[in-house]
């Protein structure tokens, strides 16, 4: 499947991007150096700061082929893809929950507007927390499921891929391992299908001739868990990762990708209905059309369900 946009096809991409705050900005420049669109409209409500980032962004334009220009909702008409990063972000200390209130009633007034103005595009949401405002922004648009995609352990999956790399000596793309669930402290490793080529770690660790260590497995999906909170804890904020993700979703959208990724959409999870969440899910130019099942053994079923519930409370908790 290629992963290039058609012949002639980023000419007419246009993608806009809510909040020019620094995962704003960072997925704006990762987009422009990408070549996927031909036009990014960053939208802020402090305008003034929003043209800053533009005219810088156009400086590194001129080695790409997009144009970035400051824009209202009424600009989204026609986006391919409208991405959501506007919101406040976690302090050192604070988990992704507390910031549930302040950013879900900021969706209220982003999200109705830009559904008016662009009915037809895919909502990318980055804002956290990111499963419970998935949710919020499907019902504040009236989208059907699969047009509002959560970021959700898509970044979770490539920390955790990194960790086992880093463990056992092998690059990342060669691990298939994947964090399902809340984007968040109930998110859950999936060990029973995570491989290393082909084979399970345990296989792979017998045929390679090392020891299989459960407890390192556990630690490098703790540290996983707890990657935001350390780099939060140095930087104040993460920003790389998510946009490297948000620009692998938006490939995935403008080029009809059909790309599996571990993304947040709402669904019905382990009994727990009327949720957001993460699982894998086929991504095209539909959104995440199609969630890909997985084969769960029982405690990773029990694992789901008790991260759902957490997202299920939180959600009850706006009412
Ligand atoms: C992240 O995991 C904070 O959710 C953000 O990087």
């Amino acid at each position: 499947m290629a992963l290039q946009p058609r012949a002639g096809h980023a000419r007419s991409i246009k993608v806009a991007i809510v909040g020019a705050g620094s995962v704003g900005t960072t997925t704006a420049y990762a987009l422009l150096m990408s070549d996927l669109a031909a036009e990014i409209v960053l939208i802020d409500i402090d305008v003034a700061r929003a043209e800053g980032e533009v005219r810088d962004l156009n400086h590194a334009a001129h080695f790409a082929q997009a144009r970035v220009r400051v824009g209202g909702y009424a600009d989204c008409v026609g986006a391919a893809a409208v991405i959501i990063t506007a919101g406040v972000n976690q302090k050192p200390g604070q988990t992704r929950i507390d910031l549930l209130k302040t950013n879900h009633a900021l969706f209220e007034s982003i999200v109705p507007p830009i559904a008016r103005y662009a009915p037809d595009t895919v909502l990318v949401i980055a804002t956290n927390p990111v499963d419970v405002l998935t949710h919020s922004a499907a019902r504040l648009s009236g989208f059907p499921v699969e047009k509002v995609i959560g970021t959700g352990t898509f970044l979770d999956s490539n920390r955790f891929r990194a960790e086992l790399g880093s463990y056992y000596h092998i690059h990342p793309k060669n691990i298939h391992a994947l964090i399902i669930g809340e984007h968040g402290d109930s998110q859950l490793p999936v060990w029973s299908l995570a491989t290393i080529s082909g084979m399970r770690l345990t296989d792979y660790c017998a045929q390679a001739g090392v020891k299989y260590d459960q407890g390192a497995m556990d630690a490098c999906a703790r540290r996983t868990k707890e990657a935001a909170y350390e780099i939060i804890q140095r930087k104040g904020k993460t920003n790389y990762g998510v946009a490297s993700v948000l620009v692998k979703i938006v490939e995935a959208i403008v080029t009809d990708g059909d790309a599996i990724m571990t993304v947040s959409r709402v669904g019905e999870y382990e009994g727990v209905d009327d949720i957001a969440l993460s699982m894998p899910c086929k991504v095209n130019r539909e959104g995440a059309h199609q969630e890909v099942p997985l084969l769960l053994n029982e405690s990773e079923k029990a694992a789901l369900r008790k991260s759902a519930l957490t997202i299920k409370e939180a959600i009850a908790g706006l009412r």
